[in-house]
Parts: C-alpha cells; sequence; structure tokens
C-alpha cells in the first residue's frame, strides 16, 4: 500500500530553522520514512517544483521571507550497529536522530572519537554536509559511509568517507551539484578503546579546575558542553546558528606579516604552508563584540557568532553580515565567508 506523508501549504519555518525567522515555505513535507521519500519522488507537484532537503535548520538562512518551493525535511529515526570487533563498532543512525543524542549515546556506551563533538546543535543527516567540527575534532575521521537518495530520480547511492571529500567545514554535499542527494543515514566508525583529545583550547585546564584527575570520556563530553554553554547562545532561547563565518585559511607569509603589526593574533597550523586565523578574533578586535542593531547583533560571548534576538528578518542579518566583512577586510585585509548555507 502506498504511503503518503502529509503536504502543507504555506507552512512556516519558525520552528525548523535555530535563526528562528519566520519564513514560509509553499509547500513542506515531514518524510518518516524511506518508503514515503520513494513516494513523494514520484509526486507531480514535487518533481515539478524548487525542492530544498532541510534537516534540522541549525546551520541555514533564508535570503528572503517566502520560499517558493517545496521544502522536505527528513525525520527518519533509529540506529543499529552494523558491525562490530573487539576493537571497533560500526553503527548506522539515521539521519532524522538529534547528533547531540548520538554523541550521548556514544559516549555512554564508552565508544571513543565524537565525544569532543557533544551537544552540537542539529541532525545526524546534516552532519556530514558541513563536516561539523570542534574541540580539535572533525566528524570525518568518524564517517564510513553516508548513504543517500538522489531525489530528482529516486536512485540510492552510497558515498565511501572518500567521495565525500571531506575538509574543514566542506564537503561535497555542499556543492550545488550535489544538493539533491538527501542523506537518509550514516555510518560511523567508532572506538572501543582511545586517546582522549584534551589538547584543543581550554578542556585540559577545566578538567584540571574541577580536580578530575582520571580522566574519562564522560568528563571530557562534560567539560565540552560546559564551555560550549559559557560561549555561545542557547539554542531555543536567542537565534543563532553557532558560527556564522569559517575561519580563513591563509598563507604564512601573510600570517607573519600580519603578526608584525597585530603580535596577539593567534593562529592554527594548517596544510601546504598555511594556518587558520580565528574569525571571532578578527570581528572582535574590529570593534563588533556584542554590537546590537534592532532585531539582530553579534553575541557577546563569541564574536563569530551573529544572533536574532525576534521580530526581525534574514536581511537584517545578511546587512550585518556584510558590515562585518567590510570592516574585517578593512583592518586586516583578509575576507572572511559564512559558514552558514545561505539559501
Ligand atoms: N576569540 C576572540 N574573540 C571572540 C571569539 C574568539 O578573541 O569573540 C579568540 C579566542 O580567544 C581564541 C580564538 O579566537 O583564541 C578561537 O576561539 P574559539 O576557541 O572559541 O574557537 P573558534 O575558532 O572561534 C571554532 C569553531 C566552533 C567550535 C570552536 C571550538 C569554526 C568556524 N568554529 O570556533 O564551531 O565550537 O572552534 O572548537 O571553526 C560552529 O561551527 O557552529 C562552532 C561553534
Amino acid at each position: 500500500m502506498k504511503k503518503i506523508a502529509p503536504m502543507e501549504r504555506n507552512y512556516s519555518l519558525l520552528n525548523h530553522n535555530s535563526f528562528g525567522f519566520d519564513v514560509i515555505a509553499k509547500y513542506f513535507v515531514e518524510i518518516s520514512t524511506l518508503q514515503e521519500l520513494h513516494e513523494l519522488i514520484k509526486d507531480d507537484v514535487f518533481r515539478k517544483s524548487n525542492k530544498l532537503i532541510m534537516s534540522g535548520g541549525s546551520n541555514l538562512l533564508f535570503r528572503n521571507c517566502f520560499f517558493d518551493g517545496f521544502v522536505i525535511f527528513p525525520n527518519i529515526k533509529n540506529y543499529e550497529t552494523m558491525e562490530e570487533d573487539d576493537k571497533h563498532v560500526i553503527i548506522r543512525c539515521n539521519g532524522g536522530e538529534l547528533w547531540k543524542d548520538f554523541v550521548d549515546m556514544a559516549v555512554s556506551k564508552n565508544l571513543y572519537g565524537i565525544e569532543n563533538l557533544s551537544d552540537i546543535p542539529g541532525k545526524v543527516g546534516a552532519a556530514p554536509v558541513q563536516n561539523i567540527g570542534a574541540y580539535g575534532s572533525e566528524i570525518k575521521d568518524y564517517i564510513f559511509q553516508v548513504h543517500t537518495i538522489n531525489i530528482i530520480n529516486g536512485k540510492e547511492y552510497i558515498f565511501s568517507n572518500k567521495d565525500c571529500r571531506f575538509s574543514y567545514r566542506n564537503s561535497i554535499f555542499k556543492q550545488d551539484s550535489y544538493k539533491h542527494y538527501l542523506i537518509y543515514a550514516v555510518d560511523f566508525i567508532l572506538h572501543k578503546r582511545g586517546i582522549l583529545n584534551l589538547d584543543y583550547g581550554n578542556i585540559r585546564n577545566y578538567l584540571a579546575q574541577k580536580g578530575i584527575n582520571n580522566i574519562g570520556l564522560k568528563d571530557v563530553s562534560l567539560a565540552v558542553k560546559d564551555i560550549r554553554s559559557s560561549k555561545l547562545p542557547e539554542v531555543g532561547k536567542i537565534g543563532s546558528v553557532g558560527s556564522f563565518f569559517k575561519n580563513p585559511i591563509i598563507e604564512k607569509e601573510k600570517l607573519d606579516h600580519l603578526k608584525s603589526l597585530y603580535p596577539d593574533m593567534p593562529s592554527y597550523p594548517e596544510k601546504n604552508h598555511c594556518v587558520k586565523v580565528p574569525a571571532g578574533w578578527l570581528i572582535d578586535k574590529s570593534g563588533w563584540l556584542g554590537y546590537r542593531e534592532n532585531h539582530v547583533g553579534v553575541w557577546d560571548k563569541q564574536a563569530l557568532v551573529l544572533v536574532h534576538y525576534g521580530g526581525g528578518t534574514p536581511q537584517e542579518i545578511l546587512d550585518l553580515m556584510k558590515k562585518i566583512q567590510d570592516s574585517v577586510f578593512e583592518k586586516f585585509n583578509l575576507e572572511i565567508q559564512p559558514e552558514v548555507n545561505i539559501v
């Protein structure tokens, strides 16, 4: 029997984007099973419409208040162990699970790898798209393969880790020609034994201050959660997408020049004689920390985060973005690019 998911018209995405903009989608459908997805792909209205796959909406900014097309909200849940030996476990997690719940599950089962990625908002299906990363870890190191459906022709396709072409906050799924691949499940490879990564930022100091010596997975996860909540706005209370900009990667020579002007400029080594410079520091030093203009502003504890206080429009964020980009360029001669997916 056919199972067709109910299609909504003129649907408010207010509760579907963490920026909290009241964007209206012409059509909206929530998908809970693969069968529903296959039926949808055969639908005439769907086939003819402009399409957007929307996951947790925690890294998304609409340009306008109306989306003239079809928003698909894949919400297929559950996970299962696919393979296991004495060192590793491969877990297939469907895209509709919350990323933070998946990490908590791994930590509670003493599986190593993704603990530094605790509490990142969003869903599992969106995590590979921008290769989520935090506190010295990136998801690319724990992805085995990614299960997708091409929403134009209904064909299923598995991307190996290599096929995904992961790099800093980037993957093949960010390219326009791959945006019609809906990620419905991800196979993760997690480790039964591992080395904790405490070297990024203040994780080690935080644990020392709490007097924790015999450090375990749960301690690291809790430390990351605490450090994050002290710096980032609470999801669901203040509109934001976490980091709005990417940290620019520049050549070492350019850094040397900038360091002669700004000796305290932080930087992290990258491949090919390059370094990553924190955009938050550049924006902060350009005077934007805590800035507010009408309904939008710059978070006062982390300048990389733009916030929407409610009642505003996406255009206000886009205008603020442009002003910040221009001022950072003027001061440092560096271009900063948005990390958020602008549609
Ligand atoms: N800094 C400032 N002022 C600010 C913000 C940062 O001086 O307003 C300085 C900090 O003092 C530090 C440096 O910039 O020396 C880096 O700051 P932080 O460690 O907070 O990290 P980040 O580079 O700003 C990145 C990720 C975050 C992730 C943190 C921790 C990107 C774009 N962002 O931020 O990711 O949580 O590292 O690993 O790479 C996200 O993607 O949404 C996100 C929050």
